[in-house]
């Protein structure tokens, strides 16, 4: 809300000038108090007084008595001068790393790991806001494209937009069928025994069928989309209910449940791409940002790969053409 009043209150200076003539009850002893010359703090007070377009106190029996006026501005100055020293403290925190906002935003998928990262981050910096944005691969371009976050997460970062990166993780892409299913009992198949199955597809603009797509073109191989479904939970539901097969990252199979669910042993998959840390080349990092980073790289990784072949997704090594912004198309 703009006032009409903030143009006319005077300097911050002015302002903790009065503040010390109430205080102490005379000029004098606010220009000791100050550091400052008598003549110097009255001249102070008469601007601010000339500002304000009424006298801020009077003199009876040698005594300084401030007037309805003065004593609003003091009230005023009084609330001014709290908002600098919260902010003031608020500053230090940040600067300090105790507190502030980290802003990630990631692919659905990699909700299922994210949360193990956060955690022992948020162990040491327990003050620190963490504001997650989840979307498929096509809604995190979009963020990285606005800069609005600090970092972004994706197994196939855009490779039209300036960014460094950090891999992180495996991300296998497994294909999955109910125990029913006449192939899940099948041992040695190949990508041919899948192509003409109901399959169960995540939605245009997802990281998953953009792999999926790009391994079918690599193979030359076409597959019979039967459903197009917008959530890994929905798709892993609808195999357990036996409305066709699918292939998902093999993160969705750690959490939640999966009963009836099977691999199959198809001999061309998994399909392997990685999970990487993304950045914006021109957006500056945040001194939390570059904690956490460096959280990341110290220890972070090593324990959610640790945690993660727990749930039996070994890590293996990307390639190193991958790191340092080279991104997948
Ligand atoms: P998605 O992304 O959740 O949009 O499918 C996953 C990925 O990038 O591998």
């Amino acid at each position: 809300m703009k006032s009409r009043l903030h143009a006319h209150v005077g300097t911050i200076r002015q302002l903790e000038i009065l503040l010390a003539v109430h205080d102490k009850g005379s000029i004098k002893e606010a220009a000791k108090t100050l550091f400052l010359t008598q003549p110097t703090v009255s001249i102070q007070m008469k601007k601010l007084a000339q500002a304000m377009g009424s006298s801020l106190f009077n003199y009876a029996n040698r005594q300084l008595l401030f007037t309805d006026i003065g004593l609003a501005l003091v009230k005023t100055a009084v609330e001014v001068l709290d908002s600098f020293a919260r902010l003031d403290m608020s500053l230090g925190n940040i600067k300090d790393f105790k507190s502030g906002t980290l802003r990630l935003a990631v692919v659905t998928t990699s909700k299922y790991f994210i949360p193990h990262l956060l955690g022992p981050f948020l162990e040491q910096y327990p003050d620190i806001d963490i504001q997650l944005k989840i979307g498929n691969r096509e809604q995190t371009i979009e963020r990285l494209k606005q800069g609005v976050d600090d970092f972004y997460v994706f197994s196939h970062p855009p490779s039209d937009i300036e960014t460094e990166s950090i891999e992180f993780l495996t991300n296998p892409l497994v294909a999955i069928a109910h125990e029913d299913h006449p192939i899940a009992r099948k041992k040695d198949l190949t990508l041919k025994d899948i192509c003409n199955e109901p399959f169960l597809m995540r939605e245009k603009g997802s990281g998953t069928r953009h792999a999926i797509e790009e391994f079918l073109k690599q193979h030359k191989a076409k597959i019979n989309v039967k459903m197009t479904i917008e959530s890994n939970e929905a798709i892993k539901h609808s195999v357990m209910s036996k409305l066709g097969i699918s292939i998902l990252s093999a993160h969705t199979l750690t959490y939640g449940g999966q009963s009836g669910l099977v691999r199959l042993p198809i001999k061309e998959l998994p399909i392997n791409s990685h999970w990487f840390f993304v950045w914006s080349k021109s957006k500056r990092q945040t001194l939390i940002a570059a904690k956490f980073l460096n959280h990341i790289e110290s220890n972070g990784r090593a324990l959610l790969q640790k945690e993660m072949s727990r749930n039996g997704i070994a890590h293996s090594q990307v390639n190193p053409s991958h790191q340092g912004g080279q991104a997948e198309t």
